[in-house]
């Protein structure tokens, strides 16, 4: 084996080799925008306070607002051996205007310069995710709303239990869903807050104005204690925790859906686009989209468990394992808004088979709690009207036929307590007999979805 002479090892050959390990700079680009924003205002905050002159904060400014345009346009230079954005920007800066552009780190560090621009930069991403968010919320209180007379049979362990309206089935997805806007929207508040002017951790000794800086950058509240500003990343870990939600329960949705397209359920068409073929067997239509997006969680989930980690025994205040603070959450939320985008998109032209929705739920015993309350009305005791129709309905099931084809005078060779009333009960009664708080009658379900547009209207 070669013989490796690691004496020629300096600390500046280690950067030049090692350069990418400490590099941050190709996950920061993506927050060019918001450092520079960081640094106009600061700048101004430096000027108010009398710490550089009028002419200095102009020309600051304007040679920050040219550099943004430059890497807008792909024409900025990046220095691969300098660590980070904010240093690349720095160095640029000095390079058109000197050693003014020293003058613009007075009293910050990087250390809530770079908490500063992430905060930033997800509150952004939130607000478009959110956009999307309430979009794709629509989009199932409309498709609710369209298929509102619509039976399916509903599931317990994947067994049919008990028919439903699918709109009240769709508005469970609503339901579980709307809290994942709640805790997006509560993330956005947690985001809000500014951590500049707390120096590397300890403060800064200059007057800086906290206030006019948060005004500038659109902040409601400033950070009230400058080790934590720069130590604690449990916003990102709200973040991360909101985004695994919401894929875990699009996962479950898309899981169903993928269920649902089969030739055995053929509960639903999904629109051609979001299938694709398969490059041997001609006849398929893959649910391919779907089936990302329950792929897709898994990264979500990793990135949250991979934050917690990192911070998981870091000591107060900065240290460097910190600058993994915002790769995965980045991705995450980046995919999350494309899920969202592709669910809204396919949520509008989904059809349902209301046929084979309805047949599938009058091919069983599905009735059989129906048919135990009936009998618990008329005053036994519910446990032995269970009793009564679990025997019957085993009976049915091993002679291979259904609670549906009972006649009257089976009924009352069942229980005399049956009465020709009875006969009413079909899954239609079944389903607006549940007329309670949340049920899935007619009236119950119009009312969730009331509520539902309200909810939205008032987001
Ligand atoms: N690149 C660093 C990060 O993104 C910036 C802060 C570095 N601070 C320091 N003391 N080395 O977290």
């Amino acid at each position: 084996m070669k013989k490796v002479n690691n004496n020629k090892t300096s600390s500046v050959q280690g950067r030049e080799i090692f350069g990418d390990f400490t590099s941050s700079f190709i996950t920061d680009i993506r927050m060019y925008k918001e450092d520079i924003l960081v640094s106009i205002a600061y700048s101004k905050m430096l000027n108010k306070v009398g710490l550089i002159t009028s002419d200095e904060n102009n020309s600051i400014v304007t040679a920050l607002e040219e550099i943004s345009i430059e890497i807008q346009s792909n024409k900025f230079k990046w220095d691969p051996s300098l660590e980070d954005i904010h240093l690349n920007i720095e160095k640029s800066l000095y390079d058109k205007i000197g050693d003014t552009a020293g003058k613009l780190h007075f009293g910050r560090s990087r250390n809530d310069q770079v908490a500063t621009d992430v905060r930033l930069y997800f509150m952004n991403k939130i607000s478009l995710l959110s956009k999307e968010f309430k979009d794709f919320l629509l989009a199932i209180v409309s498709l609710a709303e369209k298929n509102l007379s619509v039976i399916m049979p509903g599931y317990t362990h994947l067994q049919k239990g008990q028919p439903v309206l699918l709109s009240h089935y769709l508005m469970a997805y609503f339901s579980i869903l709307s809290r994942d806007l709640e805790r997006l929207e509560s993330c956005y508040e947690n985001m809000n807050v500014m951590p500049l002017g707390s120096g590397a951790f300890a403060g800064v000794t200059i007057p800086v104005d906290r206030k006019f800086l948060a005004k500038e950058l659109g902040f409601k509240n400033i950070s009230n204690n400058s080790i934590d500003t720069v130590s604690s990343r449990d916003h990102i870990l709200d973040l991360l925790y909101s985004l695994s939600s919401i894929m875990i329960n699009t996962s479950r949705i898309c899981e169903e859906f993928i269920i649902w397209s089969t030739d055995e359920f053929d509960f639903i068409n999904l629109p051609e686009k979001f299938t694709t073929g398969s490059s041997i067997m001609p006849q398929k239509r893959n649910p391919d989209y779907l089936e990302l997006v329950r792929g897709k969680t898994g990264s979500s989930i990793g990135n949250m468990i991979s934050l917690m980690t990192t911070l998981k025994g870091l000591p107060f205040t900065y240290n460097r394992d910190l600058q993994e603070d915002r790769e995965g959450a980045m991705n995450s939320i980046d995919s999350v808004t494309k899920t969202i985008v592709v669910l809204k998109s396919m949520f509008l032209d989904i059809t349902f088979n209301e046929e084979k929705m309805f047949s599938s739920s009058i091919e069983s015993n599905i009735l059989a709690t129906d048919l135990a309350d009936y009998l618990a009305f008329k005053k036994i005791p519910f446990r032995e009207a269970y009793e009564i129709i679990k025997n019957v309905s085993n009976k049915l099931s091993d002679e291979k036929k259904s609670i549906n084809d009972l006649k009257l005078e089976d009924f009352k060779k069942i229980s005399d307590l049956f009465d020709e009333d009875v006969m009413k009960i079909n899954v239609n009664y079944s389903v607006e007999k549940r007329n309670s708080y949340g049920g899935t009658s007619t009236n119950s379900v119009e009312d969730q979805i009331d509520l539902a547009k309200k909810y939205l209207n008032s987001k």
